[in-house]
């Protein structure tokens, strides 16, 4: 169990006039140890973050081996499993941060988007430490979570910037102008990213989750092996298309099978990985340009693969950009990036009220 080693107990002051002191103070101040809370999918992760770009300790507890044997992510028995680690994973982030609560100074939560169950472990977990701690709450977009990862990955990253948000739900390229003021400039129009390599890893025989399975077959195979063109992914604006070459590879597999040939799947997945890679590359190169800002960076769980990160890297540099991304370890859904965002909502608004609840569809405040 969490104890606090505080000597007079804030449960004995009066929750909203304690907390709202003590945002003043961290706003002020602009120092924040911040213990952050991430459960909106299939991963159970708490992180001590200081100041935003520091971590002082990132745990995540992966259900995927549960979910594998259903194909997919089962929300019932997510939230479950939610319920059964958010006190150990918590526990064990403060512990490897060395820190008692009594040394953190807020709280910051996902509250969505995400799956209902799972975000609402990971919030009532958090509003009860806030109540008992008399800790400021603040919660965090999920998205708004993957952005920030790149915070931490380079200490020097400052809006505005370009950022590509590449994972399981989303495919979105965004004018990241200030640390809380994010346009979107284009999205997926059907597939996102991570689901279109899911999808085709599924059609590929590979096990859930596709993205790394069908990364490592790519290595094998030849990427210009087949053609996945997109011709709505030719055009100047930045919204983007991928079932297209979902289905296409589907096709390619159904052919083969009627006419009883043998066609090599790790051609397939290197010639899918290219052209899904190529089309992200750019379009982000498209943003930049359209925008005059002059770094791009990634997040979400597909900013993992090599490939992509390889080519947005070397076309960036070629155009005279900067580009960032986080390491492997701050791609996936975890806290760190959610204490990293969780911070500048510190510095920028005022802590969430008690009454908060799970927003399972909620978009960027400023989108
Ligand atoms: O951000 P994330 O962990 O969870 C969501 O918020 O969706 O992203 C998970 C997605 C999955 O679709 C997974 O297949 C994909 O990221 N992914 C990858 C790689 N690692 C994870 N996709 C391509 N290559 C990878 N190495
Ligand atoms: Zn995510």
């Amino acid at each position: 169990m969490i104890s606090s080693v505080r000597t007079e107990h804030p449960a004995q002051c009066p929750y909203d006039e304690v907390v709202a002191e003590r945002a003043a103070t961290l706003r002020e101040s602009g120092e924040a140890v911040v213990l952050a809370i991430e459960s909106s999918c299939d991963e159970t992760a708490a992180s001590v973050v200081k100041n935003g770009r520091q971590i002082l300790s990132n745990v995540v507890s992966s259900q995927i081996d549960t979910h594998r044997l259903y194909g997919g992510v089962v929300p019932e028995i997510a939230s479950r499993l939610h319920g059964e680690q958010i006190e150990i994973v918590v526990s064990e982030a403060l512990m490897q941060a060395d820190c008692a609560l009594s040394g953190i100074d807020a709280i910051a939560v996902t509250n969505g988007p995400g799956l209902v169950g799972c975000l609402l472990v990971g919030l009532s977990y958090a509003k009860g430490l806030s109540f008992t701690e008399r800790l400021p709450l603040y919660l965090v977009q999920h998205i708004e979570g993957h952005i920030a990862s790149n915070y931490i990955a380079d200490p020097n990253l400052k809006p505005p910037f370009i950022a590509l948000v590449a994972s399981g739900g989303h495919s979105h390229i965004y004018a990241v102008d200030d640390y809380q003021t994010i346009r979107l400039l284009g999205a997926t129009r059907d597939d996102a990213a991570g689901e279109a390599f899911d999808k085709a890893a599924r059609a590929l025989g590979l096990s859930y989750p596709g993205g790394p399975a069908l990364e490592a077959l790519a290595e094998k195979g030849n990427p210009q092996a087949f053609p996945f063109h997109s011709a709505f992914n030719d055009s100047a604006q930045l919204d983007l298309s991928f079932s297209g070459m979902k289905t296409a590879l589907l096709n390619h597999i159904h052919n083969a099978e009627q006419r009883q040939e043998t066609i090599s799947y790790a051609d397939l997945a290197a010639s899918f990985q290219s052209a899904l890679v190529q089309t992200l590359t750019k379009k982000c190169l498209l943003a930049c340009q359209q925008s005059g800002y002059s770094t791009l960076t990634l997040a979400g769980g597909v900013a993992a693969n090599k490939a992509l990160r390889q080519s947005l890297q070397s076309s960036a540099e070629a155009a005279g950009l900067r580009f960032v991304c986080p390491p492997p370890s701050l791609c996936g859904d975890n806290a760190a990036m959610i204490g990293a965002a969780g911070y500048y909502a510190l510095l920028q608004s005022e802590p969430a009220t008690l009454s908060s609840n799970a927003q399972p569809g909620r978009r960027l405040a400023s989108q």
